[in-house]
């Protein structure tokens, strides 16, 4: 590749499912300000149904770049990342580098940048599990230590910044953009529609989605989870759009042919929404999902021994169970029936579909100081 005449650009770096959601309406909002901006998408994921599909729904741009590094193990992945990115940055030449979550392509997106002396902004900074076990805490760790912007969603996250020494003038409390993207599809959501078309009958039913390693690599708890699944479908109908990741391992736990247990293809982010919208109780070890259930006040019930969103605990419906604790928790859940408006608990702080815009504003600001510094 040939380096890019003209002014240098923004270049965001997306790859998986979760980025496109986060990285939508700040594109949306640069380009509303006119920025020079340009998309990397690192081919992480590939399959219309985990990509494509969300650029159609989130009206996000085309990449300018698709890498296709694919699938791989973890160090396969990240080194085809690494020398796929280090080429692309040096024909794009990027004025600032943004990178989004706590995915492989985040990792090495701020690896390269640092490398090459690119200055970066992250998107979600400041989450901590604190589990080291799990790749995303790896991930989200090496893109704040290399951050010199540092975009946080919830007052924890600035903590936990702050407490390892991230200078305050980096860090930026902007709320979060997945909940930008949510609120903008919110009008069309259609839980009935949705529910209809996946074949689930009318009623009350749970949304499970379930892909973590912690959970899909370890047969014992994979098996454990089935059971409780099939316990839980034995009460409510459940839809689960199967990840890729972990298929095998779940239909190899007995997933298959479980009695109220409706498998289906991952969804596209509108007929996904919808159903969530709908559900009467949603079980997950997803990131994005335990706060979506929190803005759209649906019980989420998080099989994970952590979480690295305390927020949607303390401002949200969301609860971490152990496998064995599945039945029961779907059981209390459907008792107590759904809460009235009232008695939701309040968003947490800032999310409340602007983060895009104010992201924006401070990279815009960013890049008018630099223009200014760096002019003769
Ligand atoms: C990745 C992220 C995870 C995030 C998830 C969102 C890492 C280490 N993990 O997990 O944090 O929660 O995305 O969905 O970055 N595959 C396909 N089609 C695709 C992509 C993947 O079939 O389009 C299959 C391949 O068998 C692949 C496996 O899924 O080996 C895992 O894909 P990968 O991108 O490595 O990690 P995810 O589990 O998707
Ligand atoms: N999602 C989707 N279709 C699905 C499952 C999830 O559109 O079948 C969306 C979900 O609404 C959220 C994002 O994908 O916006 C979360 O991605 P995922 O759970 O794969 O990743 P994580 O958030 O755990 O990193």
């Amino acid at each position: 590749m040939t380096a890019t005449p003209g002014p240098r650009p923004l270049v965001h770096v997306v790859g998986a499912r979760p980025n496109f959601v986060k990285a939508a309406p700040v594109i949306r909002a640069l380009a509303g300000a006119g920025v020079p901006q340009r998309v990397v998408h690192t081919g992480q994921h590939y399959d219309e149904a985990l990509s494509g599909v969300f650029f159609a729904e989130l009206d996000l741009p085309a990449p300018d770049l698709n890498l296709g590094v694919g699938s791989g193990s973890h160090a396969r992945q990240t080194a085809a990342l690494l020398v796929a990115l280090e080429e692309a940055f040096e024909a794009l030449r990027p004025a600032l580098v943004v990178d989004y979550g706590d995915v492989n392509s985040t990792l090495a997106a701020a690896l390269v940048a640092a490398k090459l002396n690119l200055p970066q902004a992250h998107v979600e900074a400041g989450l901590r599990s604190f589990d080291m076990s799990m790749p995303e805490e790896v991930n989200r760790r090496v893109a704040d230590a290399f951050a010199d912007l540092c975009f946080a969603t919830s007052a924890d996250a600035v903590d936990n910044l702050c407490r390892e020494g991230v200078p305050a003038e980096r860090i930026h409390l902007v709320g979060n953009s997945m909940i930008d993207s949510l609120e903008a599809v919110r009008p069309r959501l259609d839980p009935s529609g949705a529910q209809a078309s996946v074949g689930l009958p009318d009623g009350p039913y749970g949304v499970v989605t379930l892909h973590r390693p912690g959970n899909v690599d370890e047969p014992g708890r994979t098996r454990a989870l089935v059971e409780g699944l099939a316990a839980s479908a034995a009460q409510v109908p459940l839809v689960f759009p199967v990840h890729p990741r972990g298929r095998a391992a779940l239909e190899a736990a007995g997933l298959t042919g479980v009695s109220g247990l409706h498998l289906v293809e991952p969804l596209g982010y509108l007929p996904f929404l919808s159903l969530l919208a709908g559900a009467a109780v949603v079980i997950t070890d997803s990131g994005g999902v335990q706060e979506e259930t929190t803005i759209l006040g649906v019980p989420c019930l998080t099989v994970r021994p952590n979480t690295e969103r305390p927020v949607t605990i303390t401002h949200g419906t969301n609860r971490l169970i152990e496998p064995g604790e599945l039945a029961a928790a779907v059981g209390a859940v459907l008792a107590a029936g759904p809460a009235a408006p009232g008695q939701l608990p309040k968003r947490p702080p800032l999310w409340d579909g602007r983060a895009g815009e104010r992201i924006a504003a401070v990279l815009v600001e960013w890049l008018r100081d630099r223009t200014v510094a760096s002019a003769p």
